[in-house]
């Protein structure tokens, strides 16, 4: 929309927000240290312009690099993308087989640049019902890139959050039974490590694109005070101006955990 369009109110939105957006600097302790994105959209992103759906996971993956880039720019430490969830086998087999080539083919791809940015990459999820190449190329890629330190990139392939819980509490329960760890002693600290996200902090920021609001089994441990942006841009229109965006709307944000304000103690 055009400035000369909007009402005075209108202006002095944008303005701020556009102010907000400048803001946003590489090191500011105001930033999330780990941001969580649902990437979604990028079927009707295609559908829109009359494309295979394949086209938009294409697009969406450009839109991957710039986000990547973006963090290591700015110094966040945890970037965890949601890009195939343990639903989404339920898919045409075709648009399953076009995604696990685009993985692979990808991580081929730009996992040496990312080695040279100091980006490690892990991966959450059941890898190893994943296509034995791509099994066996992420586990290379988890080696090479493990010892990196700038951002942690975590890629989500055949995640689901229910999942991750069942396979933490059977870990957990082995570890009991095995040491003779009473239940009552059992703690949240103990419980997470057994998660794929192991040492990791919570995300401080989920983004969904796409204009669906929902967190569709992602991460449900980790984002019990997480904040929540979401936004009606389709992912491969979801450049690095919008991520800012979403900083500056979370940098606004009052996080209590469960507490009160610092100085509303009375
Ligand atoms: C959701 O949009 C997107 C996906 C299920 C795939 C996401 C994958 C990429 C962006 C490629 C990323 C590659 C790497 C290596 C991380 P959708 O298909 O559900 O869109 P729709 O809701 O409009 O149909």
């Amino acid at each position: 929309m055009k400035l000369s369009s909007l009402s005075p109110k209108g202006i002095l939105h944008r303005v701020r927000r556009k102010t907000a957006v400048q803001s946003i600097q590489p090191g500011d302790p105001g930033l999330p240290k780990h941001v969580a994105i649902i990437m979604d959209g990028n079927g009707r992103w295609a559908r829109k312009r009359n494309l295979p759906r394949t086209a938009g996971h294409e697009a969406g993956l450009q839109i991957v690099r710039e986000i990547t880039q973006e963090c290591v720019r700015l110094g966040i430490k945890y970037l965890t993308l949601y890009a195939f969830s343990t639903e989404n086998w339920r898919r045409p087999k075709q648009e399953v087989s076009f995604l696990m080539n685009l993985f692979y083919q990808s991580l081929q791809e730009v996992t040496t640049d990312l080695h040279h940015e100091e980006v490690r990459i892990r991966f959450l999820g059941n890898i190893d019902q994943l296509p034995p190449k791509l099994t066996a190329l992420i586990k290379e890629v988890e080696a090479q890139t493990a010892q990196n330190q700038r951002l942690t990139l975590n890629l989500a392939i055949n995640y689901g959050g229910r999942h991750e819980i069942i396979q933490a509490v059977r870990g957990l329960v082995q570890k009991a039974q095995e040491q003779g760890l009473e239940p009552e002693k059992i703690t949240e600290d103990q419980f997470t490590r057994f998660l794929f996200t192991a040492g990791q902090p919570d995300p401080d920021l989920m983004i969904r694109t796409s204009g669906e609001q929902r967190i569709s089994n992602f991460m449900l441990w980790q984002t019990a005070y997480t904040e929540l942006y979401f936004t009606s841009t389709f992912w491969p229109d979801f450049g690095p101006a919008e991520f800012r965006a979403a900083l500056a709307a979370y940098k606004k944000r009052s996080r209590r955990f469960g507490g009160i304000k610092e100085g509303r103690r009375k």
